[in-house]
Order: structure tokens, then C-alpha cells, then sequence
């Protein structure tokens, strides 16, 4: 396994439409772990293909219940409100308020190409719509209501 470095703000591979996975061969179950380990390592909840550089549609996702491997994913359902405070690791020390679904059901396909499905709420509910917006090209900031004050981040920590 190995840390991949993290794509930050200012990089174009951020605003664009990802691929899908067509192989499901040994380099993707690669870059599966790669992406869990960096997630990992940088403390995040999620990443996504374009934020280590590579225009699949990928995500790792551990919200403390263990590595999910989310690839081609898509919603089957959204329903509910929930109003989010959200980071991003490639926008690191920014923080937003976004309005996400509270309820999704996801299909997604794993590392050998199998497609299964299952449903969420609450906090990994936003996290898959964090993540699968970074698939098509869209970044959390451009979801937000508004941004964090400086005042705000400081009664976050
Ligand atoms: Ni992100």
C-alpha cells in the first residue's frame, strides 16, 4: 500500500466529470487500498478518485464503522433534509454549511465488479453526497450556503 498525494484547491481535475470503471483488475483493488490508507492517514471520512489525481468514478468512505469501497456509485434514492457542516481534504482548514439529503440509498459495485446496495442516514449519508459530487466534478464549496467564520472554526475544535 502506499500514501498518494492529495489534490488540492486550484487543480482542475477537481471540476471535472469522472470515467467510469470498466477494469476490475489488480490496479484498481491498488488503488482502492491507496486511497483507504491516505484517507486514512489525513484523518478524512471520504475520498474520491480525482482528489489522489485519477478521473475514475472511486470512493473510500470510513466513517469509524469500517473501509467502504463505493465503485461507479450512484443514488436509487434521496429523500429527507439534513443541514451539514462540511470539510473537505482538499480544502483543508475550510468548513461550509450545505443542506444534503438525510436519507439515500446507494448501488454501487466493488472491487471485482459485483454490484450491491444499501442505505444511509444521517452523517454517511452526507458523506456519500460529499463524495459522489467530487465524481462529477463538483466541490462542496459550490454546495455551500455559506462558509465558516473564523469565529465559528475556532468553537468547532
Ligand atoms: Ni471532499
Amino acid at each position: 500500500m502506499a500514501i498518494r498525494n492529495i489534490v488540492k484547491d486550484g487543480d482542475d481535475i477537481l471540476l471535472k466529470t469522472c470515467r467510469p470503471v470498466t477494469v476490475f483488475d489488480a490496479k484498481l483493488a491498488q488503488l482502492l487500498e491507496d486511497m483507504a490508507e491516505t484517507m486514512h492517514e489525513a484523518d478524512g471520512v471520504g475520498l474520491a478518485g480525482p482528489q489522489v489525481g485519477i478521473r475514475r468514478r472511486v470512493v473510500t468512505i470510513d466513517i469509524g464503522e469500517g473501509v467502504m469501497e463505493l465503485v461507479n456509485p450512484e443514488f436509487l434514492e434521496q429523500s429527507g433534509k439534513q443541514e451539514c457542516v462540511e470539510g473537505c481534504l482538499s480544502f483543508p482548514g475550510e468548513y461550509g454549511i450545505t443542506t444534503r439529503p438525510k436519507h439515500v440509498k446507494v448501488r454501487a459495485q466493488d472491487r471485482h465488479g459485483n454490484t450491491f446496495e444499501f442505505e444511509a442516514d444521517d452523517f454517511l449519508a452526507n458523506v456519500c453526497c460529499h463524495e459522489f459530487d467530487h465524481l462529477d466534478g463538483i466541490v462542496f464549496k459550490t454546495r455551500a450556503v455559506r462558509m465558516l467564520s473564523p469565529e465559528e472554526l475556532e468553537n468547532l475544535k
